[in-house]
């Protein structure tokens, strides 16, 4: 059989396929009732400082190929996170994932250095990228990314990710976060989006815009995973955004990704999520690839030739 885990000199995945931050929560309902060992690991929920409410309803729309949120990074905060939230998730088996953010790079260390000494937090993921909070987290200048990281890099020894959005800087702001002491990136966040109700004129979002996410974004996110690939041959990667099927995934893999990211995947059907990882083995079985790692990047080196 096939290897499918991945593996990182700071800690190694079961599968390749994570639950992106956000739908999953903090995975606890769905623990219920599936196995959390077909999983490379679990993000959890962006946690800030101070609790959070997010922004006002409606917040979720549906869109051509997925659907737009526009949660606004509602979160219990660090206190009710370290106090209530992990405990539980600790008994998860899989590797955790901790999303942060922060108004500054000062509330980013804050955060860091006060889960140094927690277990169960395996990584960190610097959430840089949310596009529901205008003027906050999202950092698409080179030096403010460089900011947010080495503060994080400082206060924190985890292994550290950093989450970026598509946009055309994004090898700039990569730079940014692999030079301040990121371990790898994570690409993409949703992608800024809109809707209008055509009986009222208005925007359906009660905060206009929102973040597109599902398959519609599958071929930006490869696309992004692909230049970030070919600029950092060697960073580990989480390529995220549209996957829903093991074929994403593992084009997903082939453009460069170490690990795959599903997010809107898990809220439309989270068994099939789970499923991914053991029809990602079965495909490559049936062709006789001995390991995912050789899916890697496989597109830059010109695939593979079909008999
Ligand atoms: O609105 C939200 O909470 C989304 C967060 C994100 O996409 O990072």
């Amino acid at each position: 059989m096939a290897r499918i885990d991945v593996r990182h000199a700071k800690g190694s995945f079961r599968t390749p396929i994570v639950l992106a931050s956000g739908p999953a929560g903090f995975g606890f309902e769905l623990a219920e009732t599936l196995d959390f060992r077909s999983l490379g690991a679990l993000t959890t929920k962006t946690i800030t400082p101070e609790p959070r409410a997010g922004n006002p309803q409606p917040r979720l729309l549906d869109a051509p190929g997925g659907a737009i949120n526009s949660i606004g990074l509602e979160n219990p905060g660090l206190d009710a996170f370290r106090g209530n939230v992990l405990p539980r998730l600790r008994e998860l088996a899989t590797v955790r994932i901790v999303s942060l953010a922060g108004r500054t790079p000062d509330e980013i260390s804050h955060l860091a250095a006060a889960l140094e000494t927690e277990p169960g937090v395996d990584w960190l993921e610097l959430n840089l990228s949310c596009p529901n909070v205008r003027g906050e987290t999202m950092a698409d200048r080179p030096n403010d990314v460089a900011a947010y990281v080495r503060e994080a890099r400082s206060a924190s020894r985890r292994p550290l990710l950093v989450k970026l959005p598509s946009c055309d800087n994004l090898v700039a702001l990569g730079e940014a976060a692999l030079s301040a002491g990121a371990d790898g990136l994570t690409l993409i966040n949703a992608v800024r989006g809109l809707r209008i109700c055509v009986d009222t004129g208005r925007a359906f979002l009660a905060r206009g815009t929102g973040g597109l996410c599902g398959p519609a974004i599958l071929p930006i996110a490869l696309a992004r995973v692909f230049e970030a690939r070919q600029a950092f041959p060697d960073t580990f990667l989480i390529g995220t955004g549209g996957v829903t099927r093991a074929r994403d995934a593992i084009e997903m893999l082939c453009a460069g990704a170490n690990l795959v990211g599903v997010g809107f995947g898990v809220m439309a059907d989270p068994a099939a999520t789970f499923a991914l990882a053991a029809e990602i083995e079965q495909w490559l079985d049936e062709r006789g690839i001995g390991d995912v790692a050789d899916l890697v990047g496989a597109a830059h080196r010109g695939g593979w030739s079909v008999s």
